[in-house]
């Protein structure tokens, strides 16, 4: 063992490790954000070997102590100084180090039949049952404010798009409501993988079990896991739950970045009914009259890198033989990674939303007749009109105003009825002709109509209370 630097394995070596090694070895400096799990890991580990007859009392209340203030001690560390400055190669040697300078001799019986292996796998189980929880309150706030602002601007009108070319007038809560139906998808995924993730792989040691009698239910329990895992080798060397979390938080960064690109759109002088508040954008350095959307585009950019993350660790386990192998230790890296961006992504988003102005004027005054085209088909269906024929009919009445160089709602009603009389009176055509009865047409579930829109509101604030009792 080096003199200053604390190793758990070394014992038959000649020589150190050489720097090169080290640099690509080391972990603590991302593992040390585990400091709180593994401190929970070896009180509860030392709980069960106490009460398993393995550790005396005194070693147990020893280690107990011990750790408390190891605790403290890293916390104010990392608070100092940002990192810890420990020589150790990971978190796990510093705490047992660290451990020996309160509890003396007590600490060495702390690792009795436990491997970093298991050990590991639970730290970072425990870690992202906490995280998943808190990745949940923050979506479930932005679906929140999603929703209290559909419920808020259910008056507003606005242009709806098929690819991108102008298709059909639509409530502006619709069109929001359809993204807090795609996050609350999200979250179910969430609350499943979670459920998932419950079991305990502590008692696994590194590969065949553990060799001394001990209750792996009550320490799983006492940890707060539902379950254990159920096979020591498949404890080890699965990573299942990470690929699940990046394949998870790549999906759900997609949503996120198709939202921001349509709030994007409708932010640029061309359409300009949404404004972005100055709290969520950025300024140029040469253009004075700059307001750029920067929250937004990061948010966009980041669904790249989510998806690279959660391609590239899918990459490091293909192949990989049974059980722990060091390619495994990435999966931190790329868990806190992609974790710390999608949890900026959707505080931006929920922020941008927030503050956001919608301007109903200028909604309207992107609207124009020909969106009412389908609305036309329709009512000469509901005079007996197969559908195809009213298909073909509006195509030429759309024709015939090109030629006359006017817009649907001012071709005379002449020129409809020469076309096809079902048109019918002047009076019933120009009823056509109203975003708002329009919007109301499509009452049948799940449609754009007030009451549909309704129906939506009423399940999903119904569901966010459920959620967040
Ligand atoms: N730092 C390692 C990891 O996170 C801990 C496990 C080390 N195990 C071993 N056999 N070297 O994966």
């Amino acid at each position: 063992m080096s003199e200053n630097r604390y190793q758990l394995w070394g014992g038959c070596f000649e020589e150190e490790a050489s720097q090169d090694l080290r640099h690509l070895n080391d972990s603590l400096a991302v593992d040390s954000r585990l400091f709180r799990e593994d401190i929970h890991g070896s009180r509860a580990w030392a709980q069960e070997l106490n009460k398993s007859n393995h550790l005396s009392d005194d070693h147990y209340n020893a280690i107990i102590e011990g750790l408390n203030k190891v605790e403290i001690d890293i916390e104010r560390d990392l608070n100092a100084h940002g990192c810890l400055l420990d020589k150790e190669e990971d978190i796990h040697s510093v705490v047992e180090r660290r451990l020996q300078e309160y509890a003396g001799d007590a600490a060495l019986h702390l690792h009795t039949a436990r491997s970093r292996n298991d050990q590991s796998a639970t730290d970072t189980k425990l870690w992202m049952l906490s995280s998943l929880k808190n990745m949940k309150k923050e979506l479930l706030q932005l679906i929140s404010v999603v929703t209290s602002r559909a419920e808020d601007e259910i008056n507003v009108i606005a242009p709806g798009y098929t690819h991108l070319q102008r298709a059909q007038p639509i409530r502006w809560s619709h069109f929001m409501l359809s993204y807090a139906w795609l996050l609350k998808d999200d979250v179910s995924r969430l609350n499943e993988q979670a459920r998932r993730l419950s079991t305990c792989p502590l008692g696994s040691g590194a590969l065949a079990g553990c060799a001394l009698p001990i209750d792996r239910e009550r320490l799983a329990h006492s940890l707060g896991f539902n379950d254990i895992t159920p096979n020591s080798m498949y404890a080890v060397g699965s990573r299942d739950y990470i690929v699940e979390f990046l394949n998870w938080a790549a999906l759900c960064s997609v949503h996120l970045s198709r939202l921001a690109e349509d709030l994007i759109i409708y932010s640029t002088q061309e359409f300009g009914f949404v404004q972005l508040s100055d709290k969520f954008s950025t300024g140029s350095s040469l253009m004075p009259q700059k307001r750029n959307p920067d929250g937004l585009e990061l948010v966009r950019g980041a669904a790249g890198m989510l998806l690279g993350d959660s391609f590239s660790f899918s990459c490091t386990l293909k192949g990989l033989p049974s059980t722990y192998n060091k390619d495994l230790q990435v999966d931190k890296e790329i868990t806190f990674r992609s974790y710390d961006r999608l949890m900026h992504c959707v505080k931006v988003m929920n922020g941008t939303i927030r503050t956001m102005t919608v301007n109903q004027d200028k909604a309207i005054g992107l609207l124009d007749s020909s969106m009412l085209a389908t609305d036309l088909a329709h009512a000469l269906v509901r005079r007996g009109v197969p559908f195809r024929k009213a298909h073909h009919i509006v195509g030429s009445v759309l024709k015939r105003a090109a030629a006359l160089g006017v817009d649907l709602q001012h071709m005379p009603h002449k020129e409809y009825i020469a076309i096809c009389p079902e048109f019918g009176s002047q009076e019933e055509l120009e009823k056509v002709f109203s975003w708002e009865s329009s919007v109301e047409q499509y009452k049948s579930a799940g449609g754009t109509s007030r009451d549909a829109v309704g129906n939506q509101l009423q399940l999903l604030q119904k569901w966010l209370q459920d959620e967040h009792c």
